[in-house]
């Protein structure tokens, strides 16, 4: 129904950690949420406590007649649905970027099912840089939200941003740029440089720029903990700026009591396999 892409220009600034946490307080504000992992590290998993023995997975098995993303659903603790990328080699990746690029229905058609499912929230973490599943994807999204590290070198990379070029080229990335939206991560108000970079970015974006998040232990604590900010850390600022992103997501979905209400119908799809947001926990996130 609604599709959040988390993508980036470059890697390392925190993509996979915002798909994660932000599906999670998604979720605690009364969303079915599905988190899909396009990149071919596998990493979105490790943040909901899937097993590092768990090796299936959705995209990793497209390829091999594997269009059956239901069957690769987890149900994860938080109650956020996961659809891991699986395990995948150097080879692999290279045959599934030929299959996309021979046939793009590989993905746009199992991604217009699960768009299709009432009140379903699809969160999707891409791999860095210009890909071929962003390409495919941008179009169907809601909003992209672009990740920015609170850095210098993010200055140069707001045109790209700003432009839409780093979604498409000519009239289709002025279409797709009004459906752009960035956060600023890693902001560490101690240090004159990261707080420099992030004014300057926030300055340049003006609107676009939906939400910052503070570099904090507590965050990568939590992945190396397997387990989600919320949970490991929910008085940290990383933990506040999340929330604050969420709920001005959330502003752009429909409303989460429609959701609840269409999840109730008899359908025997993904829908049904997803538990009830839990009220504490919606409470808790809208504080
Ligand atoms: N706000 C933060 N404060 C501290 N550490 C952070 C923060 N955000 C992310 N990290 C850490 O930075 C590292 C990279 O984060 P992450 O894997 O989410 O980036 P990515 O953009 O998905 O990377 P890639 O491009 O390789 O997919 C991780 O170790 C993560 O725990
Ligand atoms: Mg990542």
């Amino acid at each position: 129904m609604s599709l959040i892409c988390f993508a980036s220009p470059k890697g390392g600034v925190g993509k996979t950690t915002l798909t994660a946490n932000i599906a999670d307080a998604l979720h605690r504000l009364g969303h079915r949420v599905l988190a899909i992992d396009l990149d071919s590290q596998n990493a979105l998993r490790l943040h909901f406590g899937v097993p590092l023995t768990d090796r299936g997975g959705f995209l990793a098995g497209l390829t091999q007649g594997g269009g059956d993303w239901r069957g690769q659903l987890r149900q994860t603790p938080s109650g956020v649905l996961l659809l891991p990328h699986g395990a995948m080699d150097l080879r692999g990746a290279l045959d599934m970027a030929a299959a996309l690029e021979r046939d793009p229905d590989l993905l746009g058609n199992p991604m217009r099912e699960m768009l299709s499912e009432p009140g379903l929230v699809v969160v999707a973490d891409l791999p860095p840089g210009p890909t071929q599943a962003l390409a495919l994807l941008a179009p169907m999204a809601t909003m992209v939200i672009g990740v920015l590290q609170a850095e210098a070198i993010s200055a140069a990379l707001v045109p790209e941003i700003e432009s839409g070029r780093f979604l498409g080229t000519g009239t289709m990335a002025a279409l797709l740029a009004g459906r752009l939206r960035v956060v600023l991560n890693g902001v560490d108000l101690a240090s004159r440089l990261s707080r420099a970079s992030a004014e300057a970015v926030a300055r340049h974006l003006g609107y676009r720029m939906i939400g910052a998040m503070s570099r904090e232990e507590t965050v990568a604590e939590s992945l190396a903990c397997q387990r989600l900010l919320l949970d490991h850390a929910p008085d940290s600022q990383a933990a506040s700026d999340l929330k604050e992103i969420a709920r001005l997501i959330a502003a752009a979905l429909p409303p989460a009591t429609a959701c609840v209400a269409l999840a109730s119908a008899p359908v025997g799809g993904v829908i049904s396999a997803m538990a009830p947001a839990a009220p504490r926990a919606t409470a808790e996130a809208s504080q």
